[in-house]
């Protein structure tokens, strides 16, 4: 487990994520029997939608009746999410339950009842109509601030919280991402609809929280796009077939190993997140870098010190040979330049282990950038 620590970084609810691939839920399908004949090739999986309230366990009889989908029906919702978590007890695998409630009481009993060991999900996704009239799924986006009440319940309960949204049903899911992360949400877990990668990079921009893209995400193309645009994790749910799951789960791991940074952004100009900032050099001149720093609100005097600071006593400070006399400044290893390189040799410092310490150095950007939680963005 620590190697995979070591290979991608990445913690939910203190656990390591032994890799970023993920199920989504599938309502009526994706339980704790799903997971486990699939538990070799992800790291995290979201089982549900369950029904946790009267009003929400009544939507699910009535749409399974009407015969198109299915649901999982019961009488006692924590008999079975405690029966289900208990299969699911010994597995490396980080579990969530996707959860359907009407009310923020709904949650926090629920969370008072189950403990920390797992993620809550927030369904604020599920467009079927009856579970809309209900007040859950959609109606979450298009009422924000009932779902920011179910995070802050969750929340007040010490619990580890996911939102599943729909993008594109917000009004604006850059400032939802926001009030979410005011809000004190883990992770945003985002089915991307057709809105794809320029989507996802302005949610990334927006807020410091773990992001899940989903949506289509079947082929390693496709994840890298995701994971280069902002995505820690993917998830997959109609195509979460273990012939899928595992070659995106191989194929990610040697990439990792490979290139050291498993979700690296594009550069800034090449249409990359704030992340990219790692890659940028001085603002010196006519591009992308000097607008996106004052859109952030970092003064570039600052960015530069920022950076400066950053790398003091690392190998990354030095580089004479280099265009601005630090590798602080110089570009990703798939951008060829024979001054970098060379400087690299010099230091004994493989690409990968370069790219390695360039992500140690834009998490530190992005501590910065998202230093303060955003004050009421309710108006
Ligand atoms: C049959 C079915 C049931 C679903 N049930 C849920 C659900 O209960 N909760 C939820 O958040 N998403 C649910 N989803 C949405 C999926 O988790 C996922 O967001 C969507 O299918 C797009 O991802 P994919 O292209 O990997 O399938 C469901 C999707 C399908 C096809
Ligand atoms: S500083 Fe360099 S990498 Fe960054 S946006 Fe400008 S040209 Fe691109
Ligand atoms: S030396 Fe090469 S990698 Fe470094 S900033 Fe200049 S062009 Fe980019």
């Amino acid at each position: 487990m620590m190697d995979a620590f070591e290979r991608f970084g990445l913690l939910i609810n203190d656990r390591i994520v032994r890799t970023p691939v993920a199920i989504a839920s599938m309502a009526g399908w994706v339980d704790a029997a799903y997971v486990l004949e699939r538990a070799d090739h992800i790291g995290a999986a979201f089982i549900g939608g369950y029904s946790i309230d009267r009003p929400t366990m009544d939507a699910a009889k009535a749409i399974s009746e009407e015969g198109n989908r299915k649901e999982f029906l019961y009488d006692d919702p924590v008999g079975e999410l405690r029966g289900q978590m208990a299969l699911l007890e010994k597995s490396s695998v980080i579990t969530g339950l996707n959860l359907r409630g009407s009310s923020p009481e709904s949650f926090s009993a629920l969370a008072r009842s189950l403990g920390e060991s797992i993620v809550y999900e927030i369904d604020a996704h599920c467009r079927q109509p009856a579970m809309v009239a209900a007040g859950c799924g959609e109606y979450y986006l298009k009422n924000p601030a009932h779902l920011v009440a179910v995070v802050r319940a969750l929340k007040s309960e010490g619990v580890t919280v996911s939102v599943k949204i729909r993008a594109g049903i917000a009004g604006d899911d850059r400032l939802l991402a926001r009030k979410l992360w005011q809000a004190g949400a883990d992770i945003l877990h985002i089915d991307l609809m057709d809105f794809g990668s320029t989507k996802l990079r302005q949610i990334r921009n927006s807020c410091p929280l773990m992001i899940i893209a989903n949506n289509s995400i079947n082929t390693f193309e496709r994840m890298r796009e995701m994971l280069s645009h902002g995505a820690d994790i993917v998830s997959l749910a109609r195509k979460s077939d273990i012939r899928t799951l595992s070659g995106l789960d191989a194929a990610i791991t040697l990439y990792a190993s490979e290139e050291g940074w498993y979700n690296s952004p594009k550069q800034l100009c090449r249409g990359g997140d704030i992340r990219a900032l790692t890659f940028c050099c001085m603002p010196v001149k006519e591009c992308p870098l000097i607008p996106t720093l004052s859109r952030i609100g970092l003064p570039k005097e600052e960015y530069i010190r920022l950076k400066l600071d950053s790398v003091k006593g690392t190998p990354l400070q030095d580089g004479n040979q280099t265009c601005f006399g630090s590798l602080a400044w110089c570009c990703k290893t798939s951008s060829p330049c024979m001054f970098r390189d060379m400087t690299l040799k010099q230091r004994g410092l493989s690409k990968k282990e370069y790219m390695r310490l360039k992500r140690e150095l834009s998490d530190t950007i992005m501590s910065r950038v998202f230093h303060d939680v955003p004050s009421d963005e309710s108006s």
